[in-house]
């Protein structure tokens, strides 16, 4: 059934990969705080491009449904499913109370099962790595984050980690396929297998079994707490990793600190029937409307977009410009330690296509 699935995955015409000549449409969700203003810096960067899509933009403020509940306006939902393919800014979340965080929903409605999040050094850019480059293959539909939350009695509540061997053989198959195609070496899977034994136990047997399916790429089996302890030690001891939801989005963040943290980290969330590529970060209200945001993490969200489109040509005018100006170190946003104006980065790149 997994292969099926990836089939379907890398050659359907429907999946935003293959396209006729011409313009391609692309939904675009610029999202809350800072989203508009670097969502226009990714679109302007484009223009200068000359990269043959046309943008849809669609607003995704939650409206409520015939149930009284809040969710995503039809009209976005729509414009995903006929495009298959997105672009997304930061998405406000509410803490505790309030709709349902959006970021999810959008993942659960279009079935955007394997989040894929490159951490790369950037040249010029001094961390405390020089060449940190690994990829989190994240399960992007359940475990913990499946939303069943109960409360049993007062004061005692109880959450439950949902794990299916759907889920986790076709996200298992999602990283193998994906180092295979990239020329990775290895496949960790991260767990904790001796503590959930039969959650963690049947994400890391999926794993394994698949493994057996790819014999050119190397396969190991790691704790979470050892991956972490390792990762900061010495990053090199990793290539890609994939994991069950809560694992993922806390080893992400942790990756993406290596190399510059979630400013400059791209990411995109892969299903059946469309992607979806957004930037990491939080809307940052503290800054938004400000012109001093950097656009960086968003647009290499895009190029990702524009390669899972085979539009790679593009792709690599626009990440060389970037990471150029990036190296240059003239016109750096604040996060970075310049005092550019998002504008001001923005326009450099554009200077550079
Ligand atoms: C991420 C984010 C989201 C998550 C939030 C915004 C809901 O942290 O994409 O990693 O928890 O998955
Ligand atoms: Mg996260």
């Amino acid at each position: 059934m997994a292969s099926r699935i990836l089939q379907k995955i890398f050659t359907a015409p429907t999946n935003g990969r293959s396209y006729s000549s011409g313009l391609r449409k692309v939904t675009l969700i610029p999202g809350d705080g800072i989203g508009p203003e670097i969502s226009a810096a990714v679109q302007k960067i484009f223009a200068a491009a000359n990269v043959p899509i046309e943008w849809e933009s669609v607003d995704v403020t939650p409206v409520r449904g015939p149930d009284g509940r809040f969710g995503i306006p039809q009209a976005a939902i729509d414009s995903v499913n006929k495009n298959k393919i997105g672009l997304k800014g930061p998405l406000m979340t509410p803490v505790g109370k309030g709709h349902r965080s959006l970021n999810l929903a959008l993942r659960k409605e279009f079935n955007l099962y394997a989040n894929v999040r490159p951490c790369r050094s950037l040249e010029g850019y001094k961390t405390l790595y020089d060449n940190v480059d690994v990829v989190t293959i994240r399960e992007n539909t359940e475990g913990e984050y499946s939303g069943i939350e109960h409360e049993i009695v007062d004061g005692v509540v109880q959450s439950i980690k949902l794990i299916t061997e759907e889920a986790s053989s076709r996200v298992a198959e999602f990283a193998f396929q994906y180092a295979q195609d990239n020329g990775r070496k290895k496949v960790t899977v991260v767990h904790k297998a001796n503590i959930m034994r039969m959650s963690d136990g049947l994400f890391l047997r999926c794993a394994r079994e698949m493994s057996k399916k790819y014999p050119n790429v190397k396969f190991e089996e790691k704790y979470l707490d050892t991956v972490c302890l390792n990762m900061v030690q010495d990053p090199n001891k990793y290539d890609v990793l994939v994991m069950p939801n809560l694992y993922g989005d806390i080893l992400s963040d942790m990756c993406a600190g290596l190399v510059g943290g979630l400013g400059l980290t791209p990411s995109g969330n892969i299903g059946l029937n469309g992607a979806l590529f957004e930037s990491v970060h939080g809307t940052a209200p503290d800054i938004a409307g400000k012109d001093l945001a950097n656009p960086t993490a968003l647009l290499l969200s895009a190029v990702m977009m524009l390669k899972h489109m085979e539009l790679s040509d593009h792709a690599a005018k626009i990440k060389q410009a970037c990471f150029a100006t990036i190296k240059e170190a003239k016109y750096l946003t604040g996060d970075l330690g310049g005092k550019a104006k998002c504008s001001e980065f923005t326009n450099e790149i554009c200077a550079k296509l």
